[in-house]
């Protein structure tokens, strides 16, 4: 070993427990495995950790959408994390929730750390509540029409049309996504974290390195001094009931907010795996002293929360702060934001229906960095990619030796090693490669790995051993050479081990050893016996990611509405206020001929109708996508909203509505009057 035996802690960011694993999110878990195995690799004792991320007001929604408990709904969400992330073997030391005891216990006891030593303030504010539900409203609850550009259907913080931000208060005609009702102003009473207390320790941290790696990355390093710069804010760390969480010590309906007990999930997901494991300390790695790293791998969307909150939390509750914490940028496929109409926005489950996920692990790992920039899933690049490295370069080493091996050799390897430079070349560019690996650049490791199979392949297209195969009195030659190819295979392995391990234990039961370890492959392995090869991986097939992008796109549009709101009501729809007669009769309900129907550039749930009243032809936008193509439509006749006033849309003006019914998804049905109809006739 080259290094004394480090104790290592690392996490990655905690998903929500309401939705799925998408390949979005495998970027981080990816990296973050690689990253662990090497260190592993190395000899070093380092233990990997995550949880659900299950508190909040999406999920205690969703729950109630569902007719479930939110503990239900999270224990069921855990399974399918769980079995998604073996899937890709992302090993993790314990995956926990933070929906447990040890979250709660420790959130309690930081909390209360915090507010004995004066770090926490209690402030009235005033905030949009809505009153049939009982509930505040957070931002992204509330949907109305822009104040800036007069867009329908925006969230309460932002406007999907041109961009602008604002407060929910600004919003017009502001409704609540949960209920319908119109929000009114509501104060209550918020405590308040003071992140200020902390703005010289933090700033003392962030300068503070560790080896190779510095505490957080320049670019995030820029992004905190705007933050110091436009002055550190009072952080709203209380939410009113309803609401899943945890209550907060000594109130009565006050609960912590999700992201102040998210990343205490952490610890929360160490002590569980502590209390159960010999040798194992809880204080090893958080007491203030500590002389133990720990790293967070994260998202660059919330490096405020993991360089601002959470450092300053752990400082003032008395514990040792994070070592370093590792952003990474986000996933874009074939160049684009991942999208649902193309069928580029992949679940973890729908990938693993039809492709390998150590193909996956490869591509990913080829592209990683240090930096924040995105990385692309480009997919064409992806096949090539994998079949020309892993299969072409790296596997061929191995098939076009270890048949020899078996057959004229009875499976051993020559007795001595007959190209020690040669070997020594491969050993010695695996420090160049750990310490990519090691300042997290595994694209840069994964260039020095390629460029040694490279040169294997070169010494066995000169060396030719199906040529001296055939030769006289060459055995010894043939052995040397075959054996000298299983050797660089070994070595070439043993570095894309902590990327591809699945088929590094293919490896290991190939080539006979007890594990692979990084420094193992010091020595070559002479007269040392070997198992029979059997393939350790096929070809990407282009079919099957065209099969993966059309299951994507069909089982997005079966989909129900996501967690968030988008538009209409999220909880059961209540029986809307009576309207009298005459209300009614204002509603001029007309026969219309679909026209034409086509996609929308951009939009996940809208098709665009062209409608013939007769006469006149309307230009409507109707959320039905998920139960029709668009050539199902055309020609068929409908029922139509003649008169409602025209709506300016993200996309167009809609100019009236068709009435459709179900309960959504496929299930959606345009009403369809009955033979004999014209288009233009009233409905009566
Ligand atoms: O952004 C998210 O998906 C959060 N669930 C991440 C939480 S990370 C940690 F702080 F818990
Ligand atoms: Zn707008």
């Amino acid at each position: 070993m080259t290094q004394a035996e480090r104790k290592i802690l690392v996490t990655s960011a905690l998903p929500y427990a309401n939705g799925s694993i998408h390949l979005g999110h495998l970027v981080e878990y990816i990296q973050t495995d690689v990253w662990v195995r090497f260190q592993k690799m190395r000899g070093h004792q380092c233990t990997y950790v995550c949880a659900d991320d299950a508190h909040g007001t999406p999920i205690m929604l969703r729950a109630q959408r569902e007719g479930i408990t939110p503990d239900e709904l999270v224990a069921r969400i855990k399974e399918e994390h769980v079995a998604d992330f073996a899937a890709f073997n992302i090993n993790f030391d314990n995956f926990h929730s933070t929906h447990s005891e040890e979250n709660r216990e420790l959130a309690s006891h930081i909390y209360t750390q915090l507010e004995k030593a004066g770090h926490i303030a209690r402030r009235t504010i005033k905030q949009a509540y809505d009153p049939e539900k009982e509930m505040f409203l957070p931002d992204r609850f509330i949907k109305g029409t822009c104040p800036k550009c007069g867009a329908e259907d925006q969230y309460g913080d932002n406007c999907e049309a041109c961009g602008a931000t604002y407060s929910p208060t600004e919003l017009k005609n502001a409704v609540s996504a949960v209920s319908g009702a119109t929000p009114i102003e509501k104060e209550s009473e918020h405590y308040f974290f003071k992140l200020g207390d902390f703005e010289q320790m933090l700033k003392e941290w962030i300068g503070h390195g560790h080896g190779t790696s510095s505490t957080i990355q320049p670019a995030i390093a820029s992004k905190l001094g705007e933050w110091f710069e436009a002055g550190l804010q009072d952080w709203d760390i209380s939410r009113d009931k309803p609401y899943f969480g945890f209550q907060i010590p000594g109130t009565e309906d006050k609960y912590f907010y999700v992201w102040l007990d998210a990343p205490i999930g952490y610890m929360a997901s160490f002590k569980n795996l502590c209390d159960r494991t010999e040798g194992l300390n809880f204080d090893d790695y958080f007491a203030r002293d500590s002389h133990t790293e720990l790293y967070h791998f994260i998202g660059k969307d919330i490096a405020y929360f993991h360089t601002l909150f959470w450092p300053a939390m752990l400082e003032g509750a008395g514990y040792r702060k994070p070592t370093a914490v590792f952003c990474h940028g986000f996933l874009t496929v074939n160049g684009q934001k991942m999208s649902k109409s193309r069928g580029t926005f992949v679940n973890a489950r729908t990938y693993l229906d039809h492709l390998d996920p150590e193909y996956l692990r490869y591509y990913f790992s080829a592209k990683l960095s240090d930096g924040i920039d995105d990385l692309d899933l480009n997919l064409d690049d992806f096949i090539a990619r994998v079949n020309s490295d892993l299969v072409g370069k790296v596997v061929n080493i191995a098939s076009r030796c270890a048949g020899f091996i078996k057959k004229r050799f009875d499976g051993k390897l020559s007795d001595t090693c007959s190209e020690p430079g040669l070997y020594n070349e491969f050993v010695e560019a695996g420090k160049t490669i750990a310490d990519s690996y090691e300042r997290r650049e595994f694209g840069r490791a994964i260039r020095d790995i390629m460029a040694l199979a490279d040169k294997a392949n070169v010494y066995i297209d000169e060396k030719q051993p199906w040529v001296i195969a055939k030769e006289e009195g060459k055995d010894q030659e043939l052995h040397d050479i075959c054996s000298t190819g299983i050797n660089l295979f070994r070595v070439l392995m043993t570095y894309l081990a902590p990327v591809l391990p699945v088929m590094a234990e293919k490896v290991t039961d190939f080539l006979n050893l007890e594990s692979m370890q990084w420094h193992n492959c010091a020595q070559p392995l002479t007269a040392h016996g070997i198992n029979k090869f059997k393939p350790l991986m096929t070809r990407v097939e282009k079919d099957k990611v065209d099969a993966m992008l059309e299951a994507s796109k069909e089982e997005l549009a079966k989909m129900q509405e996501p967690a968030t709101p988008t538009t209409g009501p999220l909880v059961d729809d209540p029986i809307a206020e009576t309207i009298n007669f005459d209300d009614f009769a204002k509603v001029d309900l007309r026969i219309a001929r679909i026209a034409k129907a086509a996609h929308v550039e951009g939009a996940d749930k809208l098709l665009q109708l062209t409608l013939d009243l007769g006469g006149e032809t309307r230009n409507v936008f109707a959320g039905i996508k998920s139960a029709y193509k668009p050539e199902e439509l055309e020609g068929k006749l409908t029922v139509m909203v003649a008169n409602l006033a025209p709506r300016k849309m993200k996309f167009g003006l809609s100019e009236g509505m068709v009435l459709a019914a179900g309960p959504g998804g496929s299930d959606l049905f345009i009403l369809n009057p009955d033979e004999g109809a014209e288009p233009g006739m009233k409905v009566k």
